[in-house]
């Protein structure tokens, strides 16, 4: 392979649009490349991006909350469970599990179920849409809404603040304008929160922010702005996510029709094809670490302090593991293996949410459309270095 691919510099436009190529380099070539731009190493084959994630005493957690905040948190005194390392983590952990569980899941499935129903009529008002505008950014905003208990008068605040809360990473690219309008949003995120938190814990609801204020362990419980914390992080860590998988499983449509054909007639494989999508075209490409002391990867030596760019994008291609690693197939078997939901103590909270939503989502297409066509001739992929989904899709269904 040519060695055009060495240069792998995920900020580098050229890679942006397309980094698998690279990837399929580094794994062969470099599986632990140092990247000065970034002056952060990229571990890139499957074995060794699971051996990072596993190693929490080496590899902190710590310096991703920048990442997704910058400037705007709304909860700056609380650790976050994605940017904690044990033992902070491993009791936020407990509590959120208690509280998002599959019971809780279960209770909602009938709201789950009405959201995407609804979602999708309105989008197939007319035959050609943009599927993202329509259907696959609302949807995880509003299910997380219903699940949290947000009153529907508050639903048009509460996605406003959510984007604008996710785009918080971004703030250097801000307006002055922009970064005022973030600034207040972040109060009245934080103002709303505090105040609902307030009212459950006085009296109880069928909700998770109920639950996440009930959640006990062993006489513990979470303070009032460890609920606000879990709730921002879900927001954040949901969606712009979900939005991907499903997007993304509309590429895979379209570039594996052979694929959609199999799913279509066997809906059994409906949820295999939706792992099968996030393996393929993980919306995370790969998140960060920090090297507690100088260690060594496949070799390499990786200094104390050093940033760590776990690649699960490129480990859901590695070969050696996954057969045929470039073609969606919606029958494979050792799906277990992928790392879109990240592995070890951070594996995603909101795993069987999002693989749920996916499922929906592919389903009731499948139910309503016979064909969902994209019609716009160029995919431009979301600005965010680290995700992969695209930014506009405009689809016609039939
Ligand atoms: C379907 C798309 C999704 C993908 C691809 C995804 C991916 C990931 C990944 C890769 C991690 C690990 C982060 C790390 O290693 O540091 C993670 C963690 C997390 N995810 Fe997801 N996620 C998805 C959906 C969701 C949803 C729907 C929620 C909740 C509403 C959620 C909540 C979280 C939380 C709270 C964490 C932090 C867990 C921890 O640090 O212990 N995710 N997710």
């Amino acid at each position: 392979m040519s060695s055009l691919y060495a240069n792998y510099d995920p900020t580098k436009a050229i890679v942006q649009a397309d980094p698998y190529p690279y990837y399929a380099y580094l794994r062969e070539h470099e599986p632990v490349k140092y990247i000065p731009e970034m002056n952060a190493y990229a571990v890139s084959r499957h074995s060794d991006v699971q051996a990072v994630l596993r190693n929490h005493e080496q590899f902190s957690s710590g310096p991703l909350i920048q990442l997704a905040f910058g400037d705007f948190n709304p909860a700056p005194d609380s650790p976050y469970l994605l940017a904690s390392d044990p033992p902070d983590h491993t009791r936020l952990r407990n509590l959120v599990n208690k509280a998002f569980s599959k019971r809780m899941l279960d209770s909602k499935r009938t709201e789950i179920v009405a959201i995407v129903k609804q979602l999708l009529d309105e989008a197939s008002e007319n035959e050609e849409f943009d599927v993202i505008e329509e259907f696959s950014s609302p949807l995880p905003v509003h299910i997380i809404g219903q699940i949290m208990g947000i009153e529907t008068e508050m639903r048009a605040d509460f996605r406003r603040w959510s984007n604008n809360v996710t785009a918080g990473g971004n703030a250097a690219a801000l307006t002055d304008a922009q970064r005022a309008e973030m600034r207040q949003d972040t109060e009245d995120f934080r103002d709303y929160f505090l105040k609902r938190i307030a009212e459950v814990r006085k009296k109880p609801e069928a909700n998770l922010i109920s639950d996440l204020v009930q959640a006990e362990e062993a006489g513990d419980k979470l303070t009032a702005d460890e609920v606000l914390a879990m709730c921002v992080l879900l927001l954040i860590a949901g969606n712009e996510t979900t939005t991907s998988l499903i997007s993304n499983a509309i590429i895979c449509l379209r570039d594996f029709p052979e694929q959609e054909k199999i799913a279509r007639a066997d809906r059994s494989l409906v949820p295999n094809m939706t792992e099968e999508v996030l393996r393929y075209l993980s919306p995370i490409q790969f998140l960060f670490r920090q090297s507690i002391s100088e260690t060594q990867v496949a070799g390499v030596t990786i200094p104390k302090d050093a940033t760590v760019l776990a690649m699960y994008a490129s480990a859901n291609r590695d070969e050696s593991v996954f057969k045929n690693a470039d073609q969606l197939d919606v029958r494979r078997e050792n799906l277990r293996q992928h790392t879109a939901f990240g592995w070890g103590i951070h594996m995603c909270v909101g795993r069987a949410l999002g693989l749920l939503e996916g499922e929906l989502a592919l389903n009731h297409m499948f139910d309503r459309f016979k064909t969902i066509e994209i019609t716009q001739e160029k995919i431009e992929w979301c600005d965010a270095f680290y995700l992969r989904g695209p930014k506009n899709l405009k689809i016609r269904c039939r």
